[in-house]
């Protein structure tokens, strides 16, 4: 690991994901996680005063970078709940299964290498009743800006820690196996459009059926897989099923499994 990365980079991750509205974000998922709580990437620990703390049982901080965890550690060390590191990736969580009530994934899934390996496992430590929050910037719905967010991509990926433009959030949860229950999106305000298409919600372990294994042949037949899902400004799918009748805008097709 460079200089970049274990001073330059920590710092400008930092700043980047301290902003007021990415701030905001955070208010609409972090406080609803309870019991034992396991934050995947939690890079300089900006979450952490966001948890209700008496919801908190303990959070494990899954983190592989050095230069993340030594940015966090005053705001570990201020938190009024045990914080335990976890030293390693998500790829590789090194907790037993069905173990955690709350998975945090927020500014991450766009950064980790192998993300659904890493989903893959953070299904596994979910309890059967947990629940995964997330908040996730990702792959815009507009041709226009997701041709940008697809062209910037490489030069964007090197100078940002890995981090993706255009990675399709819902998509990956569910090819993981996740049932989305909660989801909404809006580009970011004071933010450029590439880089500020918001998905945050909730979504929890689908339930192995018999006859299909999580993450193959788990896809319906188009017609009935495609939601007809209305963005932007904010858009709201109650388990996954279509919207909760907030007025559309404008029509996409988006997300492929109901
Ligand atoms: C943009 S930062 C977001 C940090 C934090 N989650 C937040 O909301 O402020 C992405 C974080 O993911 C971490 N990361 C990179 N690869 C990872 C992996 N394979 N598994 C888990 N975290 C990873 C980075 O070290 C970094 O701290």
């Amino acid at each position: 690991m460079g200089l970049y990365d274990r001073y330059i980079l920590p710092h400008l991750i930092d700043m980047g994901c301290g902003t007021k509205p990415i701030g905001k974000q955070r208010q609409k998922v972090v406080p609803r996680a309870q019991g034992r709580v396991l934050e995947i990437g939690m890079g300089s620990g900006l979450n952490l005063p966001f948890y209700e703390p008496e919801r908190v049982e303990m959070v494990f901080g899954l983190e592989p970078s050095e230069g993340m965890r030594r940015r966090a550690q005053p705001r570990v060390e201020q938190a009024p709940f045990p914080v335990e590191w976890l030293e390693l990736p998500g790829e590789q969580i090194p907790l037993e299964d069905a173990s955690v009530d709350t998975v945090v994934l927020t500014y991450t899934l766009c950064t980790i290498a192998d993300a659904p390996a890493a989903l893959a496992q953070m299904r596994r430590v979910l309890k059967p009743s947990g629940r995964l929050l997330f908040t996730e910037h990702g792959l815009a719905p507009d041709p226009e800006v997701s041709k940008w967010q697809r062209r910037i991509n490489p030069a964007w990926r090197l100078m940002a820690g890995g981090c993706n433009l255009d990675r399709d959030i819902p998509a990956a949860l569910r090819e993981a196996g996740f049932v989305i229950e909660e989801l909404e999106t809006m580009y970011l305000p004071s933010t450029p459009r590439f880089a500020g298409f918001q998905y945050w919600g909730l979504a929890v372990p689908k339930r192995p059926s018999r006859n299909k294994p999580i993450g193959s042949a788990s896809r319906r037949p188009a017609s009935k897989a495609r939601i007809r899902w209305h963005t932007p400004c904010i858009s709201r799918i109650r388990n996954a099923a279509g919207g909760d009748g907030s007025a559309p805008r404008r029509s996409v097709y988006f997300g492929t499994d109901a």
